[in-house]
């Protein structure tokens, strides 16, 4: 019962109709999202991209199209033109609940199978299955919605950028592997066997070099792949929003990206977020809230208890100080009631996970006080650590001693959140934004036995560490920052080192050998001796972005065709076996471990 358009045409999407629409005639197509037969009225939900609306078809309309319209089942494709009018019942249901199309003329484009599951809303459905259809899924309009809306926040990040003077640059897909950051994924060379290009991780080498080719303002849209595990905010392929700029400083970076979110919020939510925004150093960050993206919605901050417990007669403490560690506490008010053992239980192997190895307690209710610590203490010093740290009656202390003080903040930073959210402390309409900054410019890597760059190798030292890259690299801090927003990591960016002489330390303080600084970036250090002015820059997490504008949990929402943990696709089913001819094309003989 296939039919052709004929001389229909679409005039109207339907998402927008309403009562002051009322008389007009129009032609509107999409899918039957439901129809029901009432004897003598059908009514038939059409979806479109941009909403639903209900057409009418009753004993005053013309014959054929009446029979047309009983024989329509879900998902069939249909075009229809009549005249909207204003519904008898209305309903708030959907935004068109005012009114409905009495149509005239009908056509069925395309018949449909029964779907694998029900494409509504309201559905409990496995992922998997889900994943498999997502073309079905997608029809749904809660998983419809984030995809449009996501093009809409890329357009107004192109006009915000373009009203700046930026210009859009597409930089390579197919690009050299580097070593540091994940790990890459590889494409073999046909026309050079035994040779492979990497996927970018990031346009980083390319938009610095931009700038070095005067380009001054750059940004792109730019699809990024890392070799790494999933999680809910992690996609092996995801988007960046990536900038550079030249002739900046860190704050000049910072104010014109607030301006981006400033502006992107208002033109997409309505939303009006202040500017500038929180700045806060790095070292205060794990100091107060135990991370370095801290979810500044609740308060709910770490306290530094370690003189308090320094010379007590509890080891866990002691040891850890006396080790050059610290003693953290978390203070939830008021909370002895909710939190009960079980519960401090749980929160126990939150700080395990993050590597404590132990989280000592004091709960204090109205009818008792226990403690896995207070035996070990004299009531002096309980009278000290209580005052520091303000436990009342009421109260549930969680403590954290490390000989490694960021150890015993993060662990406690992250049961700060398991405690915010179990005791509904977040406040989810909230739009929190801040700058950590300052970061350390290394880390240690216990795995690799060295020393690595946190943010990456290009990024340049504050000026006062600059003498002790190479005596105290531990100590250097980087002209480094990230955005948060609720407690995720939005973005994030440095200025360059732009010495060519720095960029050579740098690499040596990473444990680069002169050979292997050359192979890898030698093509870099070659284009900074021919001038290269003073730039910086950041890139934001695209579907990040989307996601937490849309208040979604996890970044699949917002990505059309996303990869599941396994990094596969399921619907089209990727990655799959090739072709032995494709593989002899490109010298390539498998060596699979057995199975
Ligand atoms: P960085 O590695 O911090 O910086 O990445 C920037 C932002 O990209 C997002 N992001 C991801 N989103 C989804 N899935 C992933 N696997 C993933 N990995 C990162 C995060 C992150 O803040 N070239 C530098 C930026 C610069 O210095 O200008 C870079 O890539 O939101
Ligand atoms: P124990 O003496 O091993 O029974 O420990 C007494 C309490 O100290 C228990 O509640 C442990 O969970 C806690 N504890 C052990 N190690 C640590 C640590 N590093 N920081 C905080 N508490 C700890």
């Amino acid at each position: 019962m296939m039919e052709t358009m004929g001389d229909l045409r679409r005039t109207h999407y339907v998402g927008g109709l309403r009562e002051k629409d009322a008389g007009t005639e129009m032609t509107v197509a999409g899918s039957v999202a439901r129809c029901r037969d009432k004897g003598g009225v059908v009514f038939v939900d059409l979806r479109d991209t941009t909403g639903i609306l209900q057409l009418i078809f009753d004993d005053s309309t013309d014959k054929d199209v009446f029979e047309k319209a009983s024989s329509l089942k879900s998902e069939y494709v249909i075009i229809a033109r009549g005249t909207l009018r204003e519904r008898e019942a209305k309903t708030d249901k959907i935004p068109t609940g005012g009114v409905e199309l009495f149509v005239t003329e009908l056509r069925v484009l395309s018949g449909a199978a029964t779907t694998p599951f029900e494409l509504r809303d309201e559905i409990n459905v496995n992922d998997s299955l889900r994943l498999k259809y997502r073309y079905l899924d997608l029809r749904r309009p809660m998983m419809h919605e984030p995809i449009v809306l996501r093009s809409k926040i890329a357009k107004a990040i192109r006009d915000y950028y373009d009203a700046n003077h930026f210009l859009e640059i597409e930089t390579p897909v197919l690009m050299k592997s580097t070593p540091e950051g994940a790990r890459d994924y590889l494409v073999p060379s046909r026309v050079q066997p035994g040779r492979f290009y990497a996927l970018p991780q990031s346009p980083q080498l390319y938009k610095q070099i931009l700038m070095l080719s005067g380009f001054d303002r750059y940004y792109q849209v730019a699809r990024c792949f890392r070799d790494e595990d999933l999680r809910a905010d992690r996609q092996p392929e995801f988007t960046q929003i990536d900038m550079e700029m030249s002739f900046v400083t860190e704050d000049d970076i910072m104010t014109m990206n607030e301006g981006l979110v400033k502006h992107v919020f208002k033109e997409i939510l309505n939303v009006d977020v202040p500017t500038p925004f929180l700045r806060m150093p790095y070292a205060e960050a794990m100091d107060r809230f135990g991370s370095d993206k801290p979810d500044t919605r609740f308060g709910l901050e770490l306290q530094n208890v370690t003189d308090a417990v320094r010379s007590c007669g509890f080891a866990v403490f002691k040891n850890a100080v006396e080790a050059g560690g610290s003693v953290r506490a978390l203070n939830v008010k008021g909370a002895a009631a909710q939190l009960s053992r079980k519960e401090i239980d749980k929160l126990t192997e939150v700080a395990r996970t993050y590597g404590a190895k132990g989280l000592a307690y004091t709960r204090w209710t109205a009818d008792a006080k226990s403690s896995s610590f207070e035996k070990f203490l004299t009531e002096d010093e309980i009278a000290a650590l209580y005052a520091a740290a303000n436990v009342e009656e009421g109260d549930v202390l969680l403590i954290a001693a490390d000989a490694d003080s960021e150890r015993a903040c993060t662990a406690l930073g992250a049961v700060r959140l398991a405690v915010g959210a179990k005791l509904g402390l977040i406040d989810k309409s909230k739009f929190n934004f801040l700058w950590v900054t300052d970061f350390p410019l290394f880390e240690y890597s216990e795995e690799e036995n060295r020393f690595v760059a946190k943010h990456h190798p290009f990024t340049m030292p504050k000026d006062e560490d600059l003498d002790r890259i190479e005596t105290d690299p531990g100590a250097c801090r980087a002209k480094a920052y990230d955005m948060i927003l609720n407690g995720c990591e939005l973005g994030g960016g440095s200025i360059r080192i732009n010495d060519p002489e720095l960029q050579q330390r740098m690499f040596r303080a990473l444990g680069f050998t002169p050979e292997r600084a050359e192979e890898s970036f030698g093509f870099l250090i070659e284009a900074y001796q021919y001038g290269a002015p003073p730039h910086g820059g950041m890139a934001y997490g695209f579907d990040r972005m989307v996601m937490l504008m849309l208040g979604r949990d996890s970044i699949r929402d917002v990505i059309a065709f996303p990869k599941v943990q396994n990094a596969g696709e399921l619907m089209s089913g990727c990655p799959d076996t090739v072709e032995d001819k494709q593989l002899r094309d490109l010298c390539i003989a498998l060596d699979l471990p057995q199975e």
